[in-house]
């Protein structure tokens, strides 16, 4: 009858429940979908300028173009022309007068054929008035003009605290931004349905938000509207608002013309279209002591924004959240300048903004460290939230769970890190060329969303006749295992197999009003409202064996596979068709919302965070100081996922949240040319980490015995996006290789990405210094 215990529980090492089908093809995306008879493929008509008027728009060539049956502009749309995020209405889906990027669309073409389509585009006639392009940081600066409001973080008196301090010094690092390459790329796909209404499958981090955009933009209520996503094939924060113009331009064609509608750009356009990570420049003054302790912090987060506000007040606002990573700061004020300029509009990215922030964090670390003469891992040491009044964050969040110290110091034992760091200054003493370096790096990452009404889910549960479990809840499937995780949660709840819970497609006609599935917090909410679901249907099977049974109810147990009734155990099927056949209902909704936390903006004051995930990386490199290449040569992580639902996915989460942030930090840049055009649009410009570039050797531990203090889903914590910036530490290491070449007596101050070229400009700038100070020494 029963096991003595389920397959596919909590805790349990499961693989991904479509890992199978990823690698054989037998997953379905939407572009592997039976196309619906008459399906029309629509193209986008992109802007060629980074600012301008448009002039003359001449679309007859396009509509006399072969296969073309619709050509939209902004002017087509039945309800609002905006996509925007927020409520600055900012971002028509196509543009009216004016053009503010180039790659902004500015009408849509439906044809027969994807061919056809694409062909067409080209043809329109576009003649512009070239408005001023706002493009650089200092141009940006100069004009003052900002996307969203800034945010200040502050507590007592930095500028006072600077003054009086021992030693105090200032610098600016830039940060490089990140393309999100989904393998899947945006897509969509619009069947019109009867009256106003209309179904739309889109690769999105947000169905609710799609639903929205397209009600909005064709004028109908929401309830007209149904929005499913099975899978994305890879989303990174690129699909959390990004895929809202793609799955409207599908529904305005699906509306118009009565026919089935996708669109899919080619990867080309999707890099021109869309946003991607925020780059920076973070200007810091800092006072610290002679031992290293920082008193006192100024820093100004400057971001790219681009033209239109999408994420970036909530992605800056993340930034400052996390300038402190695992320090604590005294005396310190934060600012953020969310800029505008005249590129795509910059969006959410695995961090959402917190990886710069923590990079500004640790740069001024390894400062103080240059400046004195130490290990920067020691000035992190020194710096640590601890107890004695220093646990309160910038924001007045007190850090209850830190776990940073331990983590660090068993890393540190675990890896070796003393002795190889001593081997490695040896080893560098008698090599010219080759120069090896090795850092430590923490992370503590804030994990709610700081939008508090974000932090609510919902699920849906049915139990059929025959036992078998259909689970839908609000959470996205994006490759991170989230359905794979609630799954282990229903099945554990209710103590059956996994094989007997269905994971369907999350769809706006099952859970309505959900958030986005971002800030990592995907299995925390979802895993949360389904476990409530389940408990509502358990509890209505109790009282059903209560009564059908007649057996008090300390005697009725959910034991692995069937339910114990007094010393009876009846199989779960069973149980669940007898109640069936009693009029008991084996459908439940259930609900959650993050306690405990509150934000107040204006203030700068509140528990935006319900916990912290922690984790440390030590990274070793080699780089050739000739050239600038260099090899990331061994990886130790140790990472903090509380109890974990599946430390298999876990583990595949951690690799590739560091593989990615390594990606970001290295050979991944993003380079506009003076026109505004984005020159690295393709894989054959822009350089993602090949399998190749996987550390040799990588050991990723996750901490043992450690729960969340809260009460999250099963004690386990988040670990989306928080491994990403255990990527920092390859950075740090090669600034430590770098800094052998001034014979560890300069601060490298070496910026991101650090592409091999501007690692050899570094080190030729840093030799340039030496030379210098020498020579003012004699
Ligand atoms: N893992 C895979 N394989 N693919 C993705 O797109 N997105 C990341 C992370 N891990 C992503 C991923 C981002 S940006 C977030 S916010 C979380 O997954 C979202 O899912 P979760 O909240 O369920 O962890
Ligand atoms: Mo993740 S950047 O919060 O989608």
């Amino acid at each position: 009858m029963s096991d003595a215990t389920i397959e596919g529980g909590v805790r349990q090492p499961l693989r991904h429940d479509s890992g199978h089908k990823h690698v054989s093809g037998a997953a379905a995306y939407i572009d592997d979908l039976p196309e619906p008879q008459g399906l029309l493929h629509v193209a986008l008509g992109l802007s060629t300028v980074a600012h301008g008027r448009i002039c003359r728009l001449d679309l007859a060539p396009v509509r006399a173009a072969e296969g073309v049956v619709l050509v939209l502009t902004a002017a087509d749309v039945p309800g609002v022309n905006d996509i925007s995020p927020t409520h600055r209405h900012d971002e028509p889906i196509l543009a009216e007068e004016t053009v503010e990027y180039v790659g902004q669309p500015i009408f849509a073409v439906a044809a027969r054929t994807r061919d056809q389509a694409r062909r067409a585009a080209r043809l329109a006639e576009i003649d512009y008035d070239a408005l001023p392009a706002v493009l650089s940081f200092a141009e940006a600066r100069a004009g003052g003009e900002m996307v969203t409001e800034p945010m200040t973080l502050a507590r007592g008196d930095a500028a006072a605290a600077l003054k009086t301090a021992p030693r105090r010094l200032q610098g600016r690092m830039a940060v490089g931004g990140q393309e999100h390459f989904y393998l899947e790329s945006q897509i969509a796909m619009a069947l019109p349905g009867e009256d106003d209404e209309v179904r739309v499958l889109s690769s999105t981090q947000h169905p609710t938000e799609i639903q929205t955009m397209v009600a909005g933009a064709l004028g109908v209520p929401a309830n007209a509207v149904t929005v499913e996503v099975r899978r994305m094939g890879g989303a990174f924060g690129g699909k959390e608002t990004q895929g809202n113009l793609f799955a409207v331009v599908a529904a305005l064609v699906a509306k118009k013309t009565g026919r089935a509608a996708k669109i899919r750009p080619d990867r080309d356009d999707d890099f021109a279209v869309t946003g991607k990570r925020h780059d920076f420049e973070i200007d810091y003054d800092v006072g610290f002591d002679g031992e290293g302790r920082i008193l006192a912090l100024d820093m100004t987060y400057a971001a790219r924004c681009g033209w239109s506000a999408d994420l970036s007040g909530p992605v800056t606002d993340r930034t400052l959240f996390h300038a402190d990573n695992c320090y604590y700061f005294p005396d310190v004020r934060l600012t953020s300048q969310p800029l505008k300029t005249n590129t795509c509009s910059h969006t959410a990215f695995r961090g959402f903004g917190g990886p710069q922030g923590m990079i500004g964090g640790e740069r001024v670390i390894e400062e103080i460290a240059f400046a004195l003469g130490k290990d920067p891992l020691e000035i992190r040491k020194l710096n640590l939230y601890g107890p004695g009044g220093r646990d309160v964050t910038p924001y007045h969040q007190q850090v209850e769970d830190n776990i940073a110290p331990e983590i660090i110091e068993k890393l540190e034992a675990d890896s070796g890190y003393q002795a190889r760091r001593d081997a490695l200054r040896a080893f560098n003493e008698t090599s010219p060329v080759i120069k090896r370096g090795i850092a430590l790096t923490p992370v503590k990452f804030g994990i709610s969303f700081t939008l508090t009404a974000y932090n609510q889910a919902g699920a849906l549960v049915h139990i059929y006749r025959d036992g078998s479990i259909h689970l839908n809840h609000g959470g996205t499937e994006m490759g991170q295992g989230l359905y794979t995780k609630v799954a282990q949660v229903v099945a554990e709840a209710f103590q059956v197999d996994i094989d007997r819970v269905r994971i369907t497609a999350t769809s706006t006609g099952k859970v309505p009003n959900t958030s986005a599935t971002a800030a990592s917090s995907g299995s925390d909410i979802n895993g949360m409202a389904a476990l409530n679901a389940c408990n509502a249907i358990k509890a209505r099977l109790v009282d059903f064996a209560i009564e059908n049974w007649g057996v008090p109810e300390d005697q009725i147990e959910f034991l692995p596979g069937c339910l114990r009734v007094g010393n009876q155990k009846i199989a779960f099927a069973e149980v669940v068709n007898a109640a069936y056949l009693a009029r008991v209902s084996l459908s439940s909704t259930g609900f959650y919302k993050t306690p405990k936390i509150h934000w107040d903006r204006a203030a700068g004051r509140g528990r935006p965070f319900y916990y912290f995930s922690y984790g440390a990386a030590v990274s070793e490199v080699a780089v050739d100081t000739l050239t600038g290449e260099y090899r990331v040569e061994r990886v130790d992580i140790l990472h903090d996922v509380g109890e974990s639902l599946n430390p298999a996915i876990d583990l595949g989460q951690i690799e590739g949240g560091f593989v990615q942030g390594m990606g970001w930090l290295t050979t991944e840049e993003l380079w506009w040319d003076d026109a505004g055009r984005l020159r690295t649009h393709a894989p054959s410009t822009y350089k993602i980490p090949a399998c190749g570039d996987r550390p040799p050797v990588f050991n990723v531990e996750l901490l043992k015995d450690s729960p969340n203090r809260e009460e999250t889903i099963f004690r386990s914590k988040a670990v989306g996006e928080p491994p990403l910036m255990l990527a920092i530490s390859v950075l740090h290491a090669l600034s430590d290789a770098i800094a052998a070449v001034g014979d560890y007596r300069l601060c490298p101050r070496l910026d991101a990405p650090a592409t091999p070229e501007r690692v050899l400009m570094t080190i030729e700038r840093l030799r340039k210094e030496v030379l210098a100070s020498a020579e003012a020494a004699s």
